[in-house]
């Protein structure tokens, strides 16, 4: 399954649709059609990675912010039936060797505390709790983690 994977910038507007399909299944506040146009245009800050399938052409993505050296990543979710085989942390690896291409010496994001698979990736690839924001989600409310990444470690 992951061998065969691959990961390219989004396309055209069959992505995008794809990756609003990720986000409706992956959260309780996605985000919707309107943010994701607001976002694309500006496309020297907002990237965006699908993750390709041979079975699916979007099983997944990863959006980030790229502000001068630092990439903000905002969202990263796949399809259900892609979860818990390795595809996340292939996917996590390729955008940070991108935005390393790019410029940027760190990474930073947010993940709700309780998100332990997420918290599990993050944590392997070498991100560390540097705070909390207190009842930051909603729907169910609850603290986000900030975690940071920096190229050294
Ligand atoms: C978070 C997400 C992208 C991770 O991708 P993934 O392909 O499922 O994760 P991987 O298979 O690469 O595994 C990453 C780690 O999570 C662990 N993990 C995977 N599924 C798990 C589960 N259901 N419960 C607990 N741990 C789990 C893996 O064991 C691995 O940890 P390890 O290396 O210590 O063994 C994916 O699960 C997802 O889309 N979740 C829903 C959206 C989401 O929560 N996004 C993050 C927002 S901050």
């Amino acid at each position: 399954m992951i061998d065969a994977c691959r990961f390219e910038p989004l396309g055209g507007e069959e992505d995008l649709q794809g990756v609003l399909e990720v986000e409706g299944e992956s959260f309780t506040n996605p985000w919707t059609r309107e943010m994701y146009a607001w976002e694309l245009q500006n496309r020297a800050v907002c990237h965006i990675y699908v993750a390709r399938a041979t079975d699916c052409p979007v099983a997944g993505f990863c959006a980030f912010w790229l502000v001068f050296d630092e990439i903000h990543i905002n969202n990263i979710a796949l399809r259900r039936k892609y979860r818990g085989q390795g595809m996340g942390t292939a996917l996590m690896r390729h955008v940070l060797r991108e935005a390393t291409r790019l410029g940027a010496h760190r990474a930073t994001l947010e993940v709700r505390a309780s998100n332990e698979p997420a918290r599990r990736l993050y944590e392997r690839l070498g991100f560390h709790v540097a705070g909390t924001r207190r009842n930051y989600y909603s729907n169910p409310v609850e603290d986000a983690l900030i975690l940071w990444r920096d190229e050294t470690s």
